[in-house]
């Protein structure tokens, strides 16, 4: 492995002189685009680390670059059509720049059909790779600029972890930080361990260094990821479970927060919820996935968890961490789903009472079971529900953001809005809107709630 990557250095050293010549003499410029959830994010931040090795400059316009990537996701359709979309669109900046280098990476390049397609519809992408060689990137793209001919590289799942690939974090202070790679759950409609492999753990060693860097470099809210963190350390020897590597990130001097997902409900332990209630660091937030709320659509879902199961551990969370906020999944429609399961998922809702639901129509997955189930109920029958659920899901925020109207909080602010208005986030991860200068951007502050407008916050530092 080392071997492998001290390889990809050199081929980081041969493309410093290719690309700045190809380039007109010029520092070249890069220019990466991330579609999907914050694994890709993550895999983004190494390449853009690669990519500055090779000299590159990051560039956040398309018009000026050299190179172009798109780091895509497979998780559902519209997430497909809209990197065809983007891709589409490429053809004319090509045109204007032949020697622009075009590629697309990630999720979907783990799949045969996407692929061929790409190769018959747009044949100006010189560089297609996967998930599983990502640590390849110098050498496909050396094998691009000099060939001059199309590189296509799918792999495949070797099991293995490449540590010590350079890392460029997008943000100062917020930032991810990926524990294990892969899913071994296989839920009836998903793809992503098709096209992400099988589930393996980084050591908790490694996972603590790398957490003491980012604290020791001012990051103040650590993300810890994984697709189902709480199967962390499956594989490994040893007997550090999730709960004692978030009690271990948790423990490192300094003042920072540290939260995490994804949770799956089926692994969801009490150990996680009693650490996460003694430890002022570890964020009160749960983002805990439900899918839906009927125990028959749950198991031909392949959840592994029923209604009954997945209330027994929301409602411990909330019994033991006060103030805590939950977020959850949720997919409407899935094939044979009739109203009165959905039904179910509605009152679930009503019962948990969710911080926030992120909402997907079902989308079949070619490869994936649930795309060769029936599936009578029309799309339009299906938007008509996930009106429905958001209608009800709105009434929840709201209501929960006019109960925080008073309330102090300590908050990390994060960005801003518009002029003169800055957005933070509580531990809870609830944004306010705060009136304050751009200076105290990363930094902690405690405000206080004054207004709650549907779920808008607005408060005032304190
Ligand atoms: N590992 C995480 C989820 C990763 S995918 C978990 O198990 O919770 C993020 C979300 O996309 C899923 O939780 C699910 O709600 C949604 N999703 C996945 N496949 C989908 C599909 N085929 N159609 C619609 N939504 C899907
Ligand atoms: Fe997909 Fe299920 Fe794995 Fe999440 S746990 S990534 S939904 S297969
Ligand atoms: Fe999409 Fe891949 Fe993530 S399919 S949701 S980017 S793991």
């Amino acid at each position: 492995m080392a071997d492998e990557l001290e390889k990809q250095k050199e081929y980081i050293n041969m493309l410093e002189d290719l690309l700045y010549l190809r380039a007109g003499e010029k520092k070249p410029k890069a220019f990466v685009h991330t579609y999907g959830c914050q694994q890709n994010v993550a895999d983004s931040e190494k390449i853009k680390g690669m990519l500055i090795q090779m000299g590159c400059e990051l560039t956040e316009e398309k018009e000026d670059a050299d190179i172009i990537l798109f780091n895509t996701c497979a998780v559902r359709e519209h997430a497909e059509d809209r990197v065809y979309g983007n891709v589409g669109a490429l053809k004319a900046l090509k045109k204007k720049k032949p020697s622009l280098i075009i590629g697309l990476c990630g999720c979907m390049m783990e799949q045969e059909q996407v692929v061929q397609k790409i190769y018959k519809s747009f044949p100006y992408v010189s560089l297609v790779f996967g998930t599983h060689v990502i640590h390849k990137f110098p050498e496909l793209l050396y094998r691009t600029v000099t060939a001059g001919k199309r590189t296509v590289e799918r792999g495949f799942d070797d099991g293995q972890i490449y540590e010590g690939l350079p890392i460029h974090r997008d943000g100062s202070f917020k930032g991810w930080l990926p524990i294990m790679y892969g899913c071994d759950n296989f839920c009836t409609y998903c793809i992503v361990p098709h096209v992400r492999g099988r589930e393996r753990s980084r050591r908790p060693e490694t996972v603590l260094a790398e957490a003491k860097e980012m604290v020791q470099a001012g990051y103040k809210d650590i993300t810890l990821l994984g697709q189902n963190v709480n199967s962390y350390g499956k594989w490994l020897d040893g007997d550090t479970d999730f709960a004692d590597l978030l009690k271990g990130v948790a423990d490192i001097d300094g003042d920072f927060w540290v939260r995490f997902m994804t949770s799956h409900p089926k692994d969801a332990s009490k150990k996680l919820i009693d650490i996460m209630a003694e430890n002022p660091k570890i964020c009160n937030h749960l983002h805990l996935p439900f899918q839906s709320g009927s125990s028959n659509v749950l198991s031909r879902m392949n959840r592994r968890y029923t209604r009954e199961k997945y209330l027994e551990i929301a409602n411990y969370a909330k019994s033991k961490i006060p103030d805590l906020s939950l977020t959850s999944d949720v997919i409407v429609g899935f094939p044979g789903e009739t109203y009165e399961e959905f039904q179910e998922t509605l009152s679930l809702i009503r019962e948990v009472k969710f911080t926030s639901l992120f909402t997907f129509i079902y989308s079949p997955r070619t490869g994936t079971p649930a795309a060769k189930y029936d599936d009578p109920i029309t799309h339009a029958e299906k938007a008509k529900w996930m009106d429905e659920l958001l209608r009800t899901q709105e009434k929840i925020a709201a209501e929960r953001c006019a109960g925080m109207v008073g309330n102090k909080y300590r908050v990390l602010v994060e960005e801003q809005a518009r002029e003169g208005v800055l957005n933070a986030r509580t531990q809870n991860n609830i944004v306010v809107e705060i009136k304050a200068d751009t200076e105290l951007i990363g930094t902690f502050q405690n405000v206080e709630i004054t207004e709650a407008r549907n779920w808008i916050l607005r408060g005032k530092l304190l």
